[in-house]
């Protein structure tokens, strides 16, 4: 064993597959030894005592810095990788932006620009096809075997030019999938929406509410059975992004029943919120895509969270600040949507969740870490607290309550959605390979960088 340069001692290690009291010794940015105890002396060591030590959270579902509605999401790849290092995520999978005219390259290249340097913590990227996607299939085929083997469309967001067609879906998904790659799909009926927005805004209903009422649980599942479909007819695998409700996860799992290959994602705002905050005076800030929802579709959702239905949980980051959000007060359909959520991934779920009993610990390290590195390909580096992995640790106190507040947040986001939440535990630590990036509680990350993440 190399000589190591910190040891935790003593920490409760959660991984997917159980928990143990161990001590996790740490050297050259890796993790080379997991026993109890590690017999070392003249080692600098961490007490974690009473606290859980969890591999890095990864959030797959970020948008730093991207262009909506004639302004861009506050947070940059600096701002938003520092919210989220102080929330215990140490990985995240942003998105390309593909301009018009512009190739999947040029987009891949222009978004590790703004990336390198600036994110603390590690990055990947999910290649969004946006334009003129049957033109890009070669394209496709290279990234893939250069190792971006991630790839994002929409079947919506036409007014946008972000919608791919059904015809072009069904052959993007034939090329990823045939050359090895993944598939990740913003899932609502274009058709549905477009009209429920226009007539909604045409008769003068403009508040916050009828984003929820344009964007529909109906317009979901239509999308997902036709995307599932298609998957199914050609045996491939679909990640779709975002599930929001009940109707979406039942034609998700009718589709999974006959056979199709689907992975699903859910974000914290579709468990802990609900549309009720739509009728507030300042609804318009909870206004993301797709809309909050009832209390019965965030406890089918928790449902299938438990009993394993849904794969993986990420936030969908998407900040913008209030004087951004004030673009749409009174206009639903003119206010720029997304909310933030990093930082607050886990804080949540682990309260909603786990101390709320509706997930065991393990549970919720699956849909945080495990599950998310395994999709992306990065299981020998990621996802677990084992030897030889990245030493991407996090060190969560449960004996510390916290109330998240709009100051509270590390983002540039001068608001938080989930103002006013009581979280049963607090962020001590956090490590990227080795290096602290957050220190009894506070950022001390700003020479840290994360690096490009790739397939094993
Ligand atoms: O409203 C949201 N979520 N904005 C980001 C883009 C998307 O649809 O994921
Ligand atoms: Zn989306
Ligand atoms: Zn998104």
């Amino acid at each position: 064993m190399l000589q190591p340069n910190l040891v935790i001692r003593n920490g409760t290690v959660v991984n997917a597959t159980g928990s143990v009291v161990a001590d996790v010794a740490i050297a050259n940015g890796k993790i080379v030894a997991l026993a109890n105890p590690i017999d070392l002396s003249a080692c600098p060591e961490l007490d974690a005592s009473g606290k859980l030590v969890f591999p890095g959270f990864i959030d797959a579902h970020t948008h730093m810095g991207i262009p909506i509605m004639n302004t861009h999401s506050c947070d940059d790849f600096e701002s938003g990788s520092i919210a989220a290092a102080c929330g215990g995520v140490t990985s995240i999978i942003d998105f390309t932006v593909q301009e018009a005219g512009q190739t999947l390259r040029d987009a891949v290249e222009a978004r590790i620009a703004k990336a390198m340097q600036k994110s603390h913590i590690d990055f990947g990227l999910h290649v969004n096809v946006t334009d003129q996607p049957a033109r890009r299939l070669q394209e496709i085929e290279q990234l893939i075997a250069e190792g971006f083997t991630a790839f994002k469309v929409f079947s919506t967001y036409r007014q946008a030019g972000m919608m791919i067609s059904w015809p072009d879906f069904r052959s993007v998904l034939q090329t990823v999938d045939a050359n090895g790659g993944l598939l990740f799909l913003h899932a609502e009926d274009n058709d549905l929406v477009e009209s429920q927005t226009e007539s909604n805004v045409s008769a003068g209903h403009r508040q916050a509410i009828y984003h929820a009422r344009s964007r529909t649980a109906a317009a979901e599942a239509k999308a997902i059975a036709q995307a599932a479909s298609i998957a199914l007819a050609l045996d491939a695998r679909l990640y779709i992004v975002h599930l929001s409700s009940k109707a979406g996860l039942e034609a998700a799992l009718e589709a999974r029943a006959r056979g199709a290959k689907l992975i699903l994602e859910t974000c914290p705002q579709y468990l802990v919120l609900t549309e009720e905050l739509y009728h507030r005076e300042n609804g318009h800030r909870w206004i993301t895509t797709p809309p909050l929802r009832t209390k019965t579709d965030s406890e089918a959702l928790w449902r299938a969270i438990a009993n394993g239905d849904i794969d993986v949980v990420a936030t969908d980051h998407c900040p913008f600040t209030l004087a951004q959000k004030e673009a749409g007060h009174g206009a639903f359909h003119e206010t720029p949507n997304g909310i933030p959520g990093a930082e607050t991934l886990f804080p949540l779920l682990y309260t909603y969740g786990v101390a709320h009993d509706r997930i065991q610990i393990e549970r919720l390290v699956s849909l945080l870490s495990t599950k998310p590195a395994e999709i992306f390909g990065l299981s020998e580096r990621k996802g677990t607290i084992k030897v030889g992995a990245d030493a991407d640790v996090v060190i969560w106190d449960p004996l510390v309550m916290q109330t998240i507040s709009d100051a509270s947040c590390h983002g540039n986001a001068d608001w938080s959605p989930y103002q006013g939440s009581v979280i049963a535990g607090k962020v001590d630590h956090v490590l990227l390979s080795g290096q602290f990036l957050v220190e009894k509680g506070h950022f001390v990350g700003r020479n840290v960088w994360g690096r490009l993440l790739q397939p094993n």
